[in-house]
């Protein structure tokens, strides 16, 4: 079994202070730090790029798990990798061609993730599953934080878990994740649940009580 994974989402963050914002947070307990960008385009809202997820690399050692929200991503792999992505995941919604841009990020040597909407089927990944190291299924329309989890999404991820099978594969999910649905989460196969709103809410005091409440609850589904 996959290890279980809690990733906060820095887009609702403190911008302001963001390097120590970041830092506060992995040290609160948090696993991963999963980075949002929107370009305007793909998704109606616009957070950063690549020049911000450098200033921040030295924040943390953990992994910078960055979510590409853009499209054409192809162009701009190289500077996601350079600016100190670990893993980058792209949609499969973003392009006409995913099996290229996944084999780009490879060829980084970066790992390779592939993302699908809430509207996209679980067998959409199956043709290049062996080509990625996590899938990522968004439980919201991408594109703004502190929405509501979309429930059909459950379905979607036990589905990935099927195509996954013993692979080595991380099962994600982002979107409107809290402490009260985790454990219905990860029943369903998740094993790395993103959290914005739930993860930074109240302040910096709160964070390490917000990241084990999540926890608390994912792993009771286990
Ligand atoms: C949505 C982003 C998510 C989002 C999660 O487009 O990909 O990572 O910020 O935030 P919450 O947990 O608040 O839904
Ligand atoms: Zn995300």
């Amino acid at each position: 079994m996959r290890p279980l994974l809690i990733a906060p989402s820095i887009l609702s963050a403190d911008f302001g202070d963001l390097r120590a914002d970041v830092s506060a947070m992995m040290e609160a307990g948090a696993d991963w730090v999963h980075i949002d960008v929107m370009d305007g385009h793909f998704v109606p809202n616009i957070s950063f790029g690549a020049p911000i997820i450098k200033a921040i690399r030295s924040a943390t050692p953990k992994l910078f798990d960055t979510h590409l929200m853009i499209a054409p991503a192809d162009p701009y792999l190289k500077d996601f990798a350079d600016a100190g992505s670990d893993l980058i995941s792209v949609h499969l919604e973003a392009g006409p061609h995913i099996h290229r841009s996944l084999q780009a990020i490879r060829a980084l040597g970066k790992k390779s993730g592939v993302v699908i909407c809430p509207g996209t089927p679980a067998s959409a990944v199956a043709p290049v599953i062996d080509m990625v190291d996590l899938v990522l299924c968004m439980s919201v329309n991408p594109g703004f934080g502190g929405q509501s989890f979309i429930p059909s999404v459950l379905d979607t991820i036990a589905g990935v878990r099927a195509i996954i099978g013993d692979r080595p594969i991380d099962l994600e999910i982002d979107g409107g994740v809290t402490p009260e649905n985790a454990a219905s989460i990860v029943k369903a196969g998740a094993n790395v649940l993103v959290a914005g709103s739930a993860a930074f809410k109240g302040g910096r005091s709160q964070y390490a009580a917000n990241v084990a409440a999540i926890r608390k609850t994912a792993l009771s589904a286990r």
